[in-house]
């Protein structure tokens, strides 16, 4: 599976039978360049929850690609009073899809959307693990540390994805104490450095974690997870 990394929360996900983005914040990143109009064979889109830069430009690319977002309940439903395509799911769920499994897991945080400039229920914040090509990957949303972090372990996730960033998340100490609680084989830090208010340097993150493989991702880069 190949991973690539577009800053804050956004990545894609690319297996056999899916090319996924999960929470594609692109065009209002200040730190990504990449040319959302670009994206024409996405096939799903995953959204952990209803804050802009998590929906980010879902939609946009959800109408051009015909993809399927794949989301909590609330917003899910409210995605499609508008057209579009939705697989709705929720937390401690998992579903087999054509691609691979798919659970959606609890996160610590808020989900509402801001909506014709009033904020409306998104319902739960989750995080998913996400099942392709016989890889794990599990990626945390936006959320606290949570000791529920430590069910995680029996998932045997290969890959993490786990915000570090601070204010609105963990920050690098409670991170690290997630990846001991979810032991994964390896961990992408996101979730930083986006704003001002979320700065963390990665690289102390890396520093700390002892217990799994660290790869920190340069905006646009990718990863092959093997
Ligand atoms: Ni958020
Ligand atoms: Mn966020």
């Amino acid at each position: 599976m190949k991973v690539t990394y577009f800053g804050q929360s956004a990545f894609m996900l690319e297996g056999k039978k899916i090319k996924a983005l999960i929470d594609p914040f692109i065009s209002g990143n200040p730190k990504c360049d990449v040319d959302v109009s670009k994206f024409d064979d996405i096939t799903h889109i995953f959204i952990t929850h209803g804050h802009g830069d998590h929906i980010g430009d879902s939609l946009e690319i959800a109408k051009k690609c015909d993809s399927t977002i794949i989301c909590n309940f609330e917003i899910g439903e409210f995605l499609r009073t508008k057209g579009y395509k939705v697989h709705t799911m929720h937390i401690g769920g998992r579903f087999e899809f054509d691609f691979g499994k798919v659970k959606m897991t609890p996160a610590l945080h808020g989900s509402g959307i801001f909506h014709e400039g009033i904020f409306i229920s998104g319902g739960n914040p989750v995080g998913f693990v996400i099942e392709i090509d016989d890889k794990k990957v599990y990626h945390a949303g936006d959320t606290g540390l949570t000791m529920d972090m430590k069910l995680l372990e029996d998932e045997n996730i290969d890959l993490a994805l786990l915000p570090i960033g601070g204010n609105f998340t963990m920050d690098i100490e409670d991170a690290v104490k997630s990846v001991n609680f979810i032991k994964p084989k390896t961990v992408i830090p996101m979730h930083f450095n986006t704003f001002e208010v979320i700065k963390a340097d990665p690289n102390e993150f890396k520093e700390k974690v002892t217990k799994a493989k660290v790869k920190v991702l340069n905006i646009k880069e990718d990863f092959e997870l093997k």
